[in-house]
This record gives C-alpha cells, sequence and structure tokens, in this order.
C-alpha cells in the first residue's frame, strides 16, 4: 500500500499510562505516532488513581514486587526506565509531589497534574491524539492497517496498550486479550487483583457489623498449610461486603479460589510474648481488657467472642490460663483465618492479573515474537505490580521499552 495521509511511523492502541508514555517516547525520537483511544478522553484510570491524586511510582521498585508466570520478564524493562527517570520528567514539569509511605510518590495537588504533563509532552513530540475512536479490526503487516470508526489508519508500527479488564465504566476492554488470541499469542489466565474480598453470609454477617472499622494487621494467603505470596503489613478495613484495605487488596493478587486468608492482629509482635508479658507484669487482668487497651473496642469484642467459642476464658485472670489456653489465644489472635467467598471483582479491582503471555514477547522490546512489528505494553501484559506506585512505574517503563524500539 503506498502512504496515505492516514500513515503514521506508529499506531498505539490506548491512551492510558502505557500507551501515552510509548508515545511521547517514539516522539521525542522523531518518530510519527498516533494514539488511538476510544473513550471521550485520554488517561481516565491516571485521574482516578491515587484516590485522585496518583501515587505515579515507587522509588523501590524491583521485580520483587512484580507477579507474573515469568518474574524475570520485567527486569529488563525495569532496570532502564527507573523510577527517577519518571521522577526527573516530573520535576521538570515542576510539579509538587510528596512521599506518603517510603518510596511511594503522589502529586500533591492532582492527577490532573500528572495527565496535563503527559499530554503536553505528547504535544511537544508532535504524538497526535484520536479520542472516541473505536477501532474495528486490526490487521498485522506491512503496513499494519487498522480501521477505526474514523477511517482507516496504517502504520509501521503497532503497539497494543489497551490496559486490563478493572473497571469498565472507565473505558476498560478485553480488546489487547481478544487481538493476541486472535494472532495466536498465549494468554495467561486473567482475575482482578488488588480487590475487596466477600465473605460467605455467615461470617459476613459476623463481621459486617464492625463495618467501616480498620485495624493495623499482617495479612497473608494460606493454601494448603503453606503461604501463597507474601505476607503484607498495612491496614484492613471491614466493609458491608467483606474485608478490604491495602493489607488485603495486596493480598488478594495472590489469593486463588479455596485457598484462606490469614490475618495476625498483632504485626510485629508475639502474641506468646504479649501474653507473657501480661502474665508477668498484670497477672490479675483479664484477657478481654487487655485486648481491649490494643485493639478498637468493637474488633476486640469481635475477637473476644472468637476466643470464647474457642474455649479460651477471656474473664479469668490472665494467670490463670492454662499453657493450652494461652496457646489457642495466640494462635487466634497470630492467624485468624477467613474463607472468602471470592472477591469483588474487576467492578471495584485496581488490576487485572494475568494477560498477554510474557513467553511471547521480547523483553527488551515488548514486540511479540511471532508478529514482527507488533507490541504489547503496560497492564494487557502478564505483568501485575503490588500496590504503590508499581502498576504505573510498569506502565512507564514498558511504554519507554517499546518506544524506544518502535
Ligand atoms: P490503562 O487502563 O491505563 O489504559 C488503557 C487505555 O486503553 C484506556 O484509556 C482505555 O480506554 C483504552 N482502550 C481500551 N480498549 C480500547 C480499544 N478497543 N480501543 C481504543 N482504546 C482502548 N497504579 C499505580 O501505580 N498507582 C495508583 O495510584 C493506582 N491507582 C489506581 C486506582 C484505580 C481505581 C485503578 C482502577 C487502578 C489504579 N492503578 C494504580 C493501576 C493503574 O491505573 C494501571 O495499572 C495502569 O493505568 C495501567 O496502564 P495501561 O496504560 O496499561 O492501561
Amino acid at each position: 500500500m503506498t502512504e496515505t495521509a492516514d500513515h503514521y511511523d506508529v499506531i498505539v492502541i490506548g491512551g492510558g499510562a502505557a500507551g501515552l508514555f510509548c508515545a511521547i517516547t517514539a516522539g521525542e525520537r522523531g518518530r510519527r505516532v498516533l494514539v488511538i483511544e476510544h473513550a471521550n478522553r485520554v488517561g481516565k484510570k491516571i485521574l482516578m488513581s491515587g484516590g485522585g491524586r496518583c501515587n505515579f511510582t515507587h522509588l523501590g521498585a524491583t521485580p520483587a514486587q512484580y507477579l507474573s508466570a515469568n518474574p524475570h520478564f520485567c527486569k529488563s524493562a525495569l532496570a532502564r526506565f527507573s523510577p527517577w527517570h519518571f521522577l526527573e520528567r516530573v520535576n521538570r514539569h515542576e510539579i509538587p509531589w510528596h512521599e506518603k509511605t517510603p518510596g511511594q510518590l503522589f502529586c500533591d495537588r492532582s492527577s490532573k497534574d500528572i495527565v496535563a504533563m503527559l499530554l503536553a509532552d505528547a504535544a511537544a513530540a508532535q504524538v497526535q491524539i484520536r479520542t472516541a475512536c473505536a477501532v474495528e479490526s486490526v490487521e498485522p503487516g506491512d503496513p499494519m492497517r487498522v480501521a477505526t470508526t474514523q477511517g482507516l489508519m496504517t502504520a509501521e508500527r503497532l503497539v497494543v496498550a489497551t490496559g486490563g479488564l478493572s473497571i469498565p465504566k472507565m473505558g476498560a476492554t478485553d480488546f489487547g486479550y481478544r487481538l493476541a488470541a486472535e494472532w495466536g499469542l498465549p494468554l495467561q489466565p486473567r482475575r482482578a487483583g488488588l480487590v475487596p474480598f466477600t465473605l460467605h453470609p455467615p461470617a459476613l454477617a459476623q463481621w459486617s457489623a464492625l463495618a467501616g472499622i480498620s485495624a493495623a494487621v499482617e495479612a497473608r494467603i494460606m493454601s494448603q498449610g503453606q503461604p501463597l505470596g507474601p505476607s503484607f503489613r498495612d491496614q484492613m478495613l471491614v466493609t458491608h461486603r467483606g474485608l478490604s484495605g491495602p493489607a488485603l487488596l495486596q493480598a488478594s493478587s495472590y489469593w486463588r479460589d479455596g485457598a484462606e486468608l490469614s490475618i495476625d492482629w498483632m504485626p510485629g509482635l508475639s502474641p506468646e510474648d504479649w501474653l507473657g508479658e501480661a502474665r508477668k507484669h498484670s497477672p490479675r487482668r483479664r484477657l478481654k481488657s487487655l485486648l481491649s487497651d490494643r485493639l478498637t473496642q468493637r474488633l476486640s469484642e469481635r475477637l473476644v467472642d472468637l476466643l470464647t467459642l474457642t474455649g479460651v476464658p477471656v474473664d479469668a485472670p490472665v494467670a490463670d490460663l492454662s499453657r493450652t489456653q494461652m496457646q489457642r489465644a495466640a494462635q487466634l489472635l497470630s492467624d485468624t483465618r477467613f474463607q472468602p467467598s471470592g472477591t469483588e471483582g474487576y467492578r471495584t479491582a485496581e488490576v487485572t492479573l494475568g494477560g498477554v503471555d510474557t513467553v511471547a514477547l521480547s523483553s527488551k522490546t515488548m514486540e511479540a515474537r511471532s508478529i514482527p512489528g507488533v507490541h504489547f505494553i503496560g497492564e494487557v501484559v502478564d505483568v501485575t505490580g503490588w500496590l504503590g506506585g508499581y502498576n504505573f512505574q510498569w506502565a512507564w517503563a514498558s511504554g519507554w521499552a517499546a518506544g524506544q524500539a518502535v
């Protein structure tokens, strides 16, 4: 086909974090880039991220904070485009930011600052952006042919940056996964990640009375006596549907059907030592009142109920507890088990786990090995970060890697 007015060097499908950053990177290299976005504006997820303040990176991002069938895949992109590189751009635009927990960077003002920065840099790099443009079909080849509601567009290179399935009302689609499947690329099963848990009715009836209560906990997923993934020390929040809060969102990415959730109510403290100290220094105090010193009233009452059910006399002086009763109490306080009925799913999930299998892609360029000139970046790829800015860092880094190559 001869070149037409609608021919570009690079077409990026998806104007989210990864797509925009890839387009900027390629545009800054002098490539003629078009971004096609089916929503009425780009960067909608960036706008809603971080509670409106976009947790745009994590300075401590390493491959260890990412889930993937191939944990080595993300190493190259993350090493070549670090959080400091992104921060340098943020600073150049004089966007005020702060560090919330160590390494976790948020905008001081609003996520709009990040979208404005990306749009300004895209304009400076002469990237064209078409919003409200739906892709009807894509035909890889030389050139790549992209049929859209705004006409046929062609390019030498194609980048698929259509993101994951979470928050469908923000424009999320399975388009990238469908393209990959159509082209014979393998996919890792997809599921919602960084998502609240739901509980079965009996447990929900007991816990939902505490809706709104939060506590510092250590959460982990257990399956057949073994931990699935690391444990996360952070806040837990009881909701009307089940359990949420950062610690539980983190753990949810490791949860599988049938696995249990383990909650340690005294993170960083051994309940055995705590009970031992109480016996030594205040032997006449009751476990019930000792617990209310450490936990909120309603939570301590709930744990008192659970302790009573396991036969621990919560009203007896702590010095009178038998060794077995002490062990049972310590066990419950460090490892209360929940059997989630599921998760809230893509409606509220922050990310989609799984996606285009990394065996099909070059970790250096994100190009599909079997379809020269086609690249997959961002969340559509089977690389998913923890909560804390890691997902945007993957979007920037994978977008940069492809942007250098296209
Ligand atoms: P992203 O979803 O950003 O972009 C994909 C784009 O493709 C969208 O604009 C979509 O409309 C478009 N698209 C889809 N199908 C299309 C089609 N057929 N044709 C054309 N366009 C199409 N991460 C983090 O690091 N820090 C944070 O603070 C948060 N906070 C956060 C809050 C909430 C509520 C959510 C849901 C998610 C987060 N995240 C996050 C996760 C983060 O938003 C996410 O990982 C990145 O946005 C992924 O970037 P992508 O560009 O891959 O997808």
